[in-house]
């Protein structure tokens, strides 16, 4: 794994959309794997403003984000799809056909799950995923305890995620419990992962999952098995790590 400790988010941002503007530039038709969250977003604003500037172009991009909400339609305004296209897909020339984000409103959601799979596979396979990490060492919605095989699947949302997403929704009956997550067997099958992360509660997550053992306890841990995976770390969350890596 390849470790990056950068001074700021937004050089986070820089470093990872430098990352993969050089890989996509490499390879028309690519497929990038996307994620929701705070984290990710100094890099879609590093995107966008290569796109706007000219630097980078998206018209042949295809990409698939980890996970949504069951339950949640595209309109809403905490489903991640809406939360894609505010954050990225309406700024840049990206075929809206080509963003894929799990269908929160699948009639079967398993069978959902399946074909998801299956239009990865479709067109070849992830090129790059982005990913965050949860403070408990979660990746998309695979909480600790989630097996490192998973596949996309329907999962059950943990009680304090449901408690701390209340907040955004009027009444507590409305508070998804389920969502569609990518499996972390289907992440460890993109050819490449950029890992971002940022803020001091992250610290101990990250710690835990670049040099501890892996294990299902913290699912990031299962990137150390992964031959092609760049951490872009704001040295913040990097107060705990006790090896030398780049700075
Ligand atoms: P955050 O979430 O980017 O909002 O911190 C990351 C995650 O939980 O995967």
């Amino acid at each position: 794994m390849q470790v990056t400790i950068v001074r700021d988010k937004e050089q986070m941002g820089k470093r990872a959309a430098a990352l993969i503007a050089e890989q996509m530039r490499a390879k028309p038709h690519f497929v990038l794997g996307l994620a929701t969250g705070s984290t990710p977003l100094p890099l879609y604003h590093e995107l966008i403003r290569m796109n706007q500037a000219g630097e980078l172009d998206f018209s042949t991009t295809i990409t698939f984000n980890l996970d949504e909400y069951v339950g949640l339609p595209p309109t809403h305004d905490q489903s991640y799809r809406r939360f894609m296209n505010v954050n990225l897909f309406d700024h840049i020339n990206i075929n809206q056909a080509a963003t894929h984000v799990p269908d929160g409103m699948a009639a079967d959601p398993d069978a959902f799950c399946e074909a998801y799979e299956r239009m990865i596979a479709d067109v070849g396979g992830i090129d790059c995923q982005v990913l965050g990490i949860g403070s408990n060492g979660h990746i998309a919605f695979n909480e600790p305890g989630s097996s490192l095989a998973s596949r996309t699947r329907v999962v059950k949302l943990t009680k304090s995620t449901i408690k701390d997403n209340s907040r955004f929704f009027a009444r507590m009956e409305d508070v998804p419990t389920r969502a569609i997550s990518m499996g972390i067997g289907t992440v460890l099958e993109a050819q490449r992962i950029v890992m971002l992360a940022y803020g001091a509660n992250k610290a101990d997550a990250v710690a835990a999952a670049l040099e501890g053992p892996v294990t299902v306890s913290v699912p990031a841990s299962a990137l150390q098995m992964h031959p092609r995976v760049n951490w872009i770390i704001v040295e913040d969350a990097a107060t705990k790590l006790k090896l030398e890596w780049d700075r």
